[in-house]
């Protein structure tokens, strides 16, 4: 499908480095209409990034995925149909990243997976009677679902359940012709990437054997996310799709 005038939400924006940001920029300038979401607590920085930015969004939406208020309401203010859905949110309390991970309380893992997984099926339900005909969802993941990455601990786990609901979810949602697939992307210096330890010592590492020998831009998401929503992408739905350099091929 062409992106013009197509109704597109991208929720997760923080500020200029998010990766929602690139992504929904991307389909601005595509033509879309696209509608953003943020976080209460990032609400300055959003408004202080659209005051230089090159591009505006059709609408801006206060949204925090734990509350059914606030997802509702984003729904209804933004209509359909609803073309695509980019569902670029994670979190975990920050000495997730630094203490053993069986040193976690209940209330910690309880909470990184309801905002970094069960959000994603969260915002499909309420989006379900928005859903254009074709349209495709596509969420965030990282390497960090599939092997272990110093320092990625309980997000880890997160996002492998992630990548199942997304393959949950393309079987629900394939017969209603909506595709869910997720992306992971390299590592990328964004306010959530700050988190992890060590992360720059990792882009060192990604730039010097990823087989690309090169990081990844944010820009290289924004494309597969368009890709994801073409008409050449009609028959991928429930996969994760690397973006990576060819870094995740790599053994030892
Ligand atoms: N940066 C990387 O290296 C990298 C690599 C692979 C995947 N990702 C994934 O990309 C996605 C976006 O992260 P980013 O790197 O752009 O960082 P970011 O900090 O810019 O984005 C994370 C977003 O999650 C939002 N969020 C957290 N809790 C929320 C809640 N309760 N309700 C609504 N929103 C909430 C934050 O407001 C923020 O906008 C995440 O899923 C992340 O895990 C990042």
């Amino acid at each position: 499908m062409g992106w013009t005038d197509h109704r597109v939400i991208v929720a997760g924006v923080a500020n200029e480095q998010s990766i929602a940001w690139h992504v929904a920029r991307d389909l601005i300038e595509k033509g879309a209409q696209v509608h953003i979401t943020y976080q209460q607590k990032f609400k300055s920085r959003v408004l202080q990034l659209l005051r230089s930015a090159p591009v505006q969004p059709a609408g801006l939406h206060r949204c925090d995925v734990t509350s059914e208020e606030e997802v509702a309401e984003m729904f209804a203010a933004v209509g359909g149909p609803v073309h695509a859905l980019v569902h670029s949110i994670a979190y975990a309390p920050f000495e997730n990243f630094s203490r053993p991970i069986d040193a976690n309380p209940a209330a910690d893992f309880h909470t990184t997976m309801e905002i970094s997984a069960w959000s994603l099926l969260h915002l499909c339900r309420a989006a379900r009677p928005y859903f254009a005909p074709d349209a495709s969802v596509v969420a965030m993941t990282y390497l960090g679902a599939q092997r272990v990455v110093p320092g990625y601990r309980m997000m880890g786990v997160a996002k492998a359940a992630l990548e199942a609901v997304v393959r949950e979810l393309a079987a629900e949602l394939g017969p209603d012709g909506v595709r869910v697939n997720a992306i992971s992307a390299g590592p990328l210096k964004t306010l959530a990437a700050m988190a992890i330890p060590d992360f720059d010592t990792m882009l060192d590492h990604y730039a010097r054997v990823a087989p690309m020998r090169r990081c990844v831009e944010p820009d290289d998401v924004a494309a597969l996310v368009a890709f994801l929503g073409s008409a050449g992408a009609r028959n991928i739905t429930g996969q994760t799709l690397f973006v990576d350099a060819g870094y995740s091929i790599l053994g030892t």
